[in-house]
């Protein structure tokens, strides 16, 4: 444009200032440049803001293209960054290639795409996330994979058996607890571990309080301890 091959005022000043050897500030070239950076760093943002929220959790190599999937059947190593674990998922046997710090829970829903166990407040709060592990219930938003290699995790896609509902499943149909149903899949495995837990106590009292980790925010608590307390019935008959 002309404007920009037109000397501005005071130029010529700072011209013989930088021949001199001086460090002078212009002005004009710290609006231009400032204008460079501002145009990068908005389209780095646009970018970023389209990449989907569960692909930026963390990972060590999150500048590089994720592949489209990560399950190497054995036929080359591990990619830098990432370590093979065997994981023994609902009765079956898998190997992945997983980056250092990739949690438990991305693993499960976006490695195996088994998305019955669902990301709440990622924070171990909320419940929404809870799995079996070896048996016990753990929040796998907290947990990392690589920590897992060998372990058997049961999630809630593993507690049918031969197309029959477990009893917490059945139950919770029939006491209608749930609502939006995004905590169903965490309250009914901690549900499952609890019910499978001689130590805690038989009491609704007791069973609230071993609950107490499991969130909903419909507020189905009523119906959710009704449910509990039927499957008991089911799955350990008088
Ligand atoms: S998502 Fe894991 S506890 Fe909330
Ligand atoms: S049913 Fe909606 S959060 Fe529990």
């Amino acid at each position: 444009m002309a404007d920009d091959n037109r000397n501005p005022p005071g130029q010529d000043a700072r011209e013989k200032n930088s021949r001199s050897g001086v460090e002078i500030h212009d002005p004009d070239n710290a609006s231009r440049s400032r204008r460079a950076f501002l145009k990068a760093v908005g389209a780095t943002g646009l970018a970023a803001a389209a990449v989907p929220a569960w692909g930026r959790v963390g990972y060590v190599n999150d500048d590089k293209e994720e592949p489209a999937a990560q399950r190497p059947d054995g036929e080359a190593g591990p990619t830098a960054g990432q370590q093979r674990i065997t994981l023994k998922v609902n009765g079956k046997p898998h190997t992945l290639d997983v980056a250092a710090n990739m949690v438990l829970l991305d693993v499960l829903r976006h490695q195996l795409d088994l998305t019955g166990t669902k990301k709440g407040c990622d924070h171990g709060q909320c419940g929404a996330c809870t799995i079996h592990v070896n048996g016990q219930a753990i929040n796998s938003c907290l947990s990392l994979a690589i920590a897992h290699d060998g372990d058997e995790i049961t999630t809630v896609e593993g507690l049918e058996r031969d197309g029959q509902m477990h009893p917490i499943q059945q139950a919770f149909l029939e006491h209608d607890a749930y609502q939006c149903g995004y905590c169903t899949s965490g309250q009914m495995m901690t549900a499952v571990a609890i019910l499978n837990d001689p130590s805690v106590g038989k009491d609704d009292l007791s069973v609230r309080e071993a609950m107490s980790g499991n969130i909903c925010r419909c507020g189905a608590y009523k119906n959710i301890l009704s449910a509990i307390q039927s499957a008991r019935k089911q799955m350990k008959p008088a």
